[in-house]
C-alpha cells in the first residue's frame, strides 16, 4: 500500500481480509426484519432478546414484521448483561429444541454475542469453553456453518452486529474472553437508531466511549504489515492490525465521537447526535472487527475480573458490574499516553479527528494531547475519574495486570510492545486523571 504506516516488513503480511455483513441503517428499519429474514430463506426464527426488551416496542416491531412476512418464531430472553457460558449454553439448548432456520437478535452486545455463541455450541453439539484459545479452552476450531443471523442492535456501542466475535464470561474463572470466527459474522445488520431515543445518559456515555475506543484502538493498532504473513489464507486472524479499511471506518467513527458524544449524552432530545452515534458504533464495529483492538480493551478484562462491590447506577443487575465502555475508558487515556511514542503521527491524527486542541503541539506531545481530549470528553459526560472512580486503588494494580496480561494477542496488536510491569504502570497512571 502507498501509505507509509503500511510499509512492507520482512516476513510481514502483504494482504488483509475484510468481512462485514449486509448493513441496513435508518429510522424505522426494524420493521424490515421480516422481509430481510424472508430474503435469507428463514421460515422459523429463533428470536434472541433480553428480559428488559421482551415486552417493549422494538421486539414488538420485529415480531409484527416477522408475522407479516409469514415467518414463525420463538423467543429466548434469558440473557443477562455480560452473558456467561451457562447463559450461552442455555441459548444453545433453546436452538436445539426447535427447527429453526435462522436467528434474529434484538438487543445490545450481550444479546447479539449470546446468539452468535449459542449457535456455535448448537452446531458443534459442544459446550462453549473448548472453543476458547488455550489455556482457557482447547482452541477447538469452529467449522460448522451457523444459521443465518440478522442482528438488530439497540445500543450505540459494541458494534457486535458487524463483527465476527463474541465476548463471554467464563463462570468458573469469573473473567471474560473472546471467541472469534469468520463464521460468526451476522449475515445482516439492521440498525435502527430510534432504539437509542430513550436510553439514559449514562448508557449513551458508556457505549459511546466503547465506540470511541474501538475506533482509536484500531486506528493506532500495529500495522497489518507488522504481523507475520499467514500460510493458509483462510486462517488469517481477525486481529490482523490496522489496515486501509479499518482506517477508513475508524476515522469517520472518531469524527462522529468527537462531534456528537457530548451532545448525545447531555441532550436526550438531540436526535441528530444519537443517530450519528449509532452509525459511528457500527462503523467502529466494521473497523475493529477487521483489525482488532489493543490495550484499553485488554486492560478492561482485568477490571471486570476483579470488580467486587461495584454496581453502576441505572443498570438492572444484581451482581457487581462495571459497564463495558466504562471499563475500557478508565484506562484508555493512560494506555494512549503509553503507546503514543511508537506511532506519534497516528495518535496526533486521531486527536485531531476527536477535535482536540493541537495548537503549538509537536509529535512528542501526541500522547498527552490525545489523552487530554479523552479526559475532557469523560468530564463532559460524567464518566468516573479513572480506576479510583470505579472503586479500585493501588492494591488492585498487580492483580489486575496479572489478569489482563493473558489477553496476549490484543496486547501484541498495540503499536508498542509491553510487559507486565508496563501494564502495572499504565494501571497506576489510570488511578485518577483530575
Ligand atoms: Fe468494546
Amino acid at each position: 500500500m502507498a501509505c507509509q504506516y503500511f510499509a512492507p516488513c520482512e516476513h510481514g503480511a502483504t494482504s488483509f481480509t475484510i468481512a462485514i455483513p449486509k448493513v441496513t441503517f435508518g429510522r424505522g428499519t426494524l420493521s424490515e426484519a421480516g422481509a430481510r429474514a424472508q430474503s435469507l430463506g428463514m421460515t422459523d426464527v429463533a428470536l434472541f432478546t433480553d428480559a428488559g426488551l421482551l415486552d417493549g416496542e422494538y421486539v414488538a416491531t420485529v415480531k409484527q414484521s416477522l408475522t407479516a412476512a409469514g415467518i414463525a418464531f420463538q423467543i429466548f430472553s434469558d440473557i443477562r448483561i455480560e452473558p456467561d457460558d451457562f447463559c450461552v449454553e442455555q441459548g444453545a439448548k433453546f436452538i436445539r429444541s426447535g427447527r429453526f432456520d435462522g436467528i434474529v437478535s434484538v438487543g445490545g452486545g450481550s444479546v447479539i454475542d449470546t446468539a452468535k455463541a449459542a449457535d456455535v455450541c448448537d452446531k458443534h453439539d459442544s459446550p462453549l469453553r473448548p472453543f476458547f484459545a488455550k489455556p482457557i479452552g482447547e482452541g477447538k476450531p469452529i467449522t460448522e456453518t451457523p444459521l443465518p443471523h440478522i442482528a438488530c442492535p439497540t445500543t450505540s456501542g459494541t458494534g457486535s452486529e458487524c463483527t465476527s466475535i463474541a465476548v463471554v464470561r467464563i463462570r468458573d474463572l469469573d473473567t471474560k474472553f473472546v471467541i472469534a470466527s469468520p463464521l460468526m459474522l451476522p449475515a445482516q445488520a439492521v440498525i435502527d437508531p430510534s432504539c437509542c431515543d430513550t436510553l439514559p445518559a449514562n448508557v449513551i456515555a458508556s457505549t459511546g466511549f466503547d465506540l470511541l475506543s474501538h475506533a482509536l484502538e484500531c486506528y493506532t493498532a500495529k500495522a497489518f504489515t507488522q504481523w507475520a504473513g499467514v500460510d493458509n489464507p483462510n486462517a488469517r486472524p481477525l486481529i490482523q492490525g490496522a489496515n486501509p479499511w479499518s482506517d477508513l471506518a475508524a476515522t469517520k467513527a472518531l469524527q462522529i465521537a468527537g462531534e456528537y458524544l457530548d451532545r448525545g449524552v447531555n441532550d436526550a432530545s438531540d436526535q441528530e447526535a444519537r443517530d450519528q452515534l449509532m452509525w459511528g458504533a457500527s462503523l467502529a464495529g466494521m473497523a475493529f472487527g477487521n483489525s482488532g483492538t489493543h490495550m484499553p480493551h485488554a486492560l478492561s478484562y482485568g477490571i471486570t475480573h476483579l470488580m467486587r462491590d461495584i454496581t453502576t447506577e441505572g443498570y438492572n443487575v444484581e451482581t457487581p458490574f462495571v459497564p463495558h465502555g466504562v471499563s475500557v475508558i478508565v484506562t484508555a487515556p493512560a494506555c494512549f499516553r503509553f503507546t503514543a511514542e511508537a506511532a506519534p503521527e497516528r495518535h496526533m491524527e486521531a486527536a485531531g479527528f476527536l477535535l482536540a486542541d493541537q495548537q503549538g503541539a509537536g509529535l512528542d506531545d501526541a500522547g498527552e494531547i490525545l489523552s487530554k481530549r479523552m479526559i475532557e470528553l469523560m468530564r463532559q459526560t460524567n464518566m468516573p475519574n479513572g480506576l479510583s472512580g470505579v472503586g479500585f486503588n493501588e492494591h488492585d494494580i498487580k492483580p489486575m495486570a496479572a489478569s489482563s496480561v493473558r489477553q496476549a494477542r490484543a496486547i501484541a496488536n498495540a503499536p508498542r510492545e509491553s510487559n507486565l510491569v508496563d501494564l502495572e504502570n499504565i494501571y497506576t497512571d489510570a488511578l485518577n486523571y483530575w
